[in-house]
């Protein structure tokens, strides 16, 4: 017996950047000062910024993780399969979820990838981020057992996967893929930096020029 296992959605993690991590903690804390409400999306709790665009981010201190998020977006979109194409960070915003605080299970509709960066973390208990399963897919399981009815190791009988935080941990993946994230229970804040990424077909760029 062979088996396949059809359709795997991958994610892609970089650890350790290499990005300095104070210089954006500095900035942060000023875009904070200056706009101390930001605004409400998918948090309870904890403050989150409006959008930096990929123009502003090259003319502020956001320059140096921008860089590194095209980058490994390149990488990753190339592993995706990505052939002829470019990508542009459509926008990219600051979250600071502070104890109790989590966000609500969403998508990033409008885009082809999104990716999360650490900045600073409590020491623990920061909350994971749950990558949660196709709801149809998880039919099976709710149409006639229950979770020890199913052996839970098997990567096909999978409901969620949870990447745990790490400072200068990124973690990109499809913006369809839906996600929460869970409760920051640890003594101090979770601060991150959300992002998403558009990809354009160089062939149809060549069509008037040709
Ligand atoms: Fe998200």
């Amino acid at each position: 017996m062979k088996r396949e296992l059809l359709f795997p959605t991958p994610i892609w993690k970089f650890e350790k950047c290499g990005v300095d991590v104070n210089k954006i903690h500095d900035f942060i804390k000023l875009v904070r000062e200056e706009d101390p409400t930001g605004r409400i999306a998918s948090n309870d709790g904890g403050w989150q910024s409006h959008d930096f665009t990929d123009a502003v981010m090259q003319t502020n201190p956001l320059i140096d993780i921008r860089n590194a998020i095209r980058e490994r977006a390149y990488v990753a979109a190339d592993d995706f399969g990505f052939r002829s194409y470019s990508l542009h960070i459509t926008n990219l915003w600051i979250n600071i979820n502070g104890k109790g605080h989590y966000n609500h299970l969403h998508a990033h509709p409008g885009s082809i990838l999104s990716g999360v960066y650490y900045v600073k973390l409590p020491p623990c208990c920061q909350g994971a981020l749950s990558f949660i399963r196709r709801y149809e897919e998880q039919m099976m399981k709710e149409s006639w057992g229950n979770a020890h009815n199913f052996d839970p190791w098997e990567d096909h009988n999978l409901l969620d996967y949870d990447v745990y935080p790490e400072e200068d941990l990124m973690v990109l993946f499809p913006s369809w893929l839906q996600h929460t994230v869970a409760k920051n229970t640890g003594d101090g804040e979770r601060i991150s930096l959300s992002f998403n990424l558009v990809a354009h077909s160089d062939f149809y760029r060549e069509i008037y020029p040709r």
